[in-house]
């Protein structure tokens, strides 16, 4: 006889059905797991072998197989066991044979046959669902599986024993209830933040457009200090987006009592991390810090210091909001659609925007060269805001703190952001949230400059030999700016006052033109 059990295998944040099949046949006693295992699949024979002893039941002396089908599927991680274990018990009569059916089961063994949390049990349940069945996962990731659906029939177990009991009815276990995490009321605000006050306003028309920023001043200049008070004024996460990020999270292991958090990811790798860190994959296919960022915000400071080749990875992700891991076997995609912040200074010595600096390293343009070389012009291209932060002097720092707080910021930026979702769904776009999201040809309608601000792009675009994708970055904040003032027509006026700014910078720097433009 073969008992049956369903579980899933993750390919990127999809949970795909799998149905273990565990046969005990007459012949000499063996154990063999078969249908693309790993090796983390294949070592759940002894932990199966050993939890079902702690359990009290031995294994029978006969031929024991496993099979996961489909068998050309990879299997990857310890979450088999039970599936494993369950399918065993109901094989040998230790539980009713069809109790298990209607249900996915995920988790893993202790040798005492405990149930351990594992990775994934939230799109496990989306997924259980999606087919009418239940769900037996580790007691540890109730809270988490509860948020996949109201109906859904959860049995979330310490071990193997009360599994047993549970469908025996000498021990019903109830269904766990979805958790929050309390909001944190100890997050960074930018009332800290003495001065700099064309940073802050950058910081929140960035993150108003959830448009890329980067952040470009002395050492001890704030940028790290803007950069860590973003959490406080972006706005809170939107029912789907929750469950986009948490699918994310849970996959990678990263929800904490599974309990889901409506607070925008906000996540900062240091410049040594590697590929694979950053884009996912390994040797476990796993999302990268670009995929943890999901809705939320990828810092990167000291940006010249990360690999040039790991950056230039980010150049897909940041266009098509995905990102596509290619493995030997298979290929997964994960969800990468983030808000880029970086911070770094304009030289190796860190000064050279500052006035009268003489740099030690020869001319200041070849040091500040030298550096921002490092960042591809294709990857500068990208980053919409580009603002440069000076120094703060000492008379702002012996100003009182300033009135307005995150608190009046994050007010403005939650009303720009229903501003843009009523916009795009008035447009019959309603998977695009801002306007950083928003396709070129959509900007062409919804941030059409008028006669003199197209004068000024031409010249500018003639004048600093603009790529094609800097002019439409350029448009970007300019239009939403204009748009929160009531206009519809990003002004020209404004701009003028910034062009010969730009042009200065232009010559001092390899930087890009647009940049300038955009972060006046
Ligand atoms: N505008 C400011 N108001 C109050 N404190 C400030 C301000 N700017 C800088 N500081 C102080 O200076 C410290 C250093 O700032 P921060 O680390 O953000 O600088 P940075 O620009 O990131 O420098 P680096 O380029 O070396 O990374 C802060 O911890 C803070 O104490
Ligand atoms: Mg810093």
């Amino acid at each position: 006889m073969v008992a049956r059990v369903s579980t899933v295998a993750f390919e990127g944040i999809e949970a795909r059905a799998v149905d273990v099949q565990v046969q005990v046949a007459p012949g000499l006693p063996a154990f063999a797991i078969v249908g693309l295992p790993d090796k983390a699949v294949s070592e759940a024979r002894e932990r199966v072998r050993s939890a079902l002893i702690a359990s009290g039941l031995a294994l029978p002396a006969r031929r024991i197989t496993v099979n996961l089908a489909p068998a050309d599927l990879p299997k990857e991680g310890s979450h088999y066991d039970l599936p494993i274990a369950l399918g065993l018990m109901a094989a040998i009569g230790a539980i009713p044979p069809d109790a298990l059916s209607g249900f996915t089961v995920l988790g893993e063994l202790g040798l005492d046959g405990s149930i351990a949390p594992v990775a994934g049990v939230l799109p496990a349940a989306i997924g259980a669902n999606s087919r009418d069945e239940g769900l037996i996962c580790p007691a540890a990731c109730g809270a988490e599986a509860a948020w996949a659906s109201p109906d859904i029939q959860i049995v979330a177990a310490n071990s193997l024993i009360q599994i047993a009991n549970h469908f025996r009815g000498t021990q019903v276990l109830s269904r766990p209830s979805p958790k929050v995490h309390e909001a944190e009321a100890n997050l960074l605000d930018l009332r800290d933040i003495k001065g700099q006050e064309s940073a802050k306003r950058a910081l929140e028309i960035a993150a108003a457009g959830g448009h890329h920023l980067l952040m470009i001043g002395s050492p001890g200049a704030g940028k790290s200090m803007l950069a860590a008070r973003l959490p406080s004024i972006l706005p809170p996460l939107s029912p789907s987006e929750l469950l986009e990020v948490s699918m994310i999270a849970s996959v990678a292991g990263e929800i904490e009592g599974g309990a889901l958090t409506a607070r925008r990811p906000f996540r900062s790798p240091h410049h040594s991390a590697s590929m694979a860190a950053l884009t996912g994959g390994g040797m476990r296919a796993k999302p990268g810090e670009i995929s943890l960022a999901h809705q939320g915000v990828l810092f990167l400071d000291e940006l010249p210091e990360f690999d040039p080749r790991v950056l230039d990875s980010l150049r897909q992700p940041l266009e098509n909001g995905e990102v596509s891991v290619s493995r030997a076997n298979h290929r997964v995609t994960y969800p990468a659609r983030f808000m880029l912040v970086a911070a770094m200074n304009p030289c190796r010595c860190g000064h050279a925007y500052e006035p009268g600096y003489s740099c030690k390293r020869g001319r200041i343009d070849r040091c500040t060269g030298d550096y921002q070389a490092r960042i591809s012009g294709p990857l500068m291209d990208r980053i919409d805001l580009r603002i440069e932060v000076p120094a703060v002097t000492a008379s702002d720092l012996i100003l009182p703190p300033p009135t307005e707080g995150s608190a009046e910021v994050a007010a403005r930026v939650a009303v720009a952001r229903d501003v843009q979702l009523a916009r795009y769904a008035a447009a019959g776009l309603p998977h695009i949230r801002t306007n950083a999201e928003a396709p070129a040809s959509v900007l062409e309608t919804i941030a059409q400059p008028d006669t003199q601000g197209q004068k000024l792009l031409r010249d500018a675009a003639e004048t600093m030999r603009l790529s094609r994708l800097s002019p439409r970055a350029a448009r970007r904040p300019h239009a939403r700016r204009s748009r929160r003032r009531g206009e519809n027509r990003p002004a020209a006026s404004r701009r003028s006052l910034v062009l010969p700014r730009a042009r200065r910078r232009c010559q001092a720097s390899r930087l890009s033109p647009s940049m300038v433009l955009c972060a006046a």
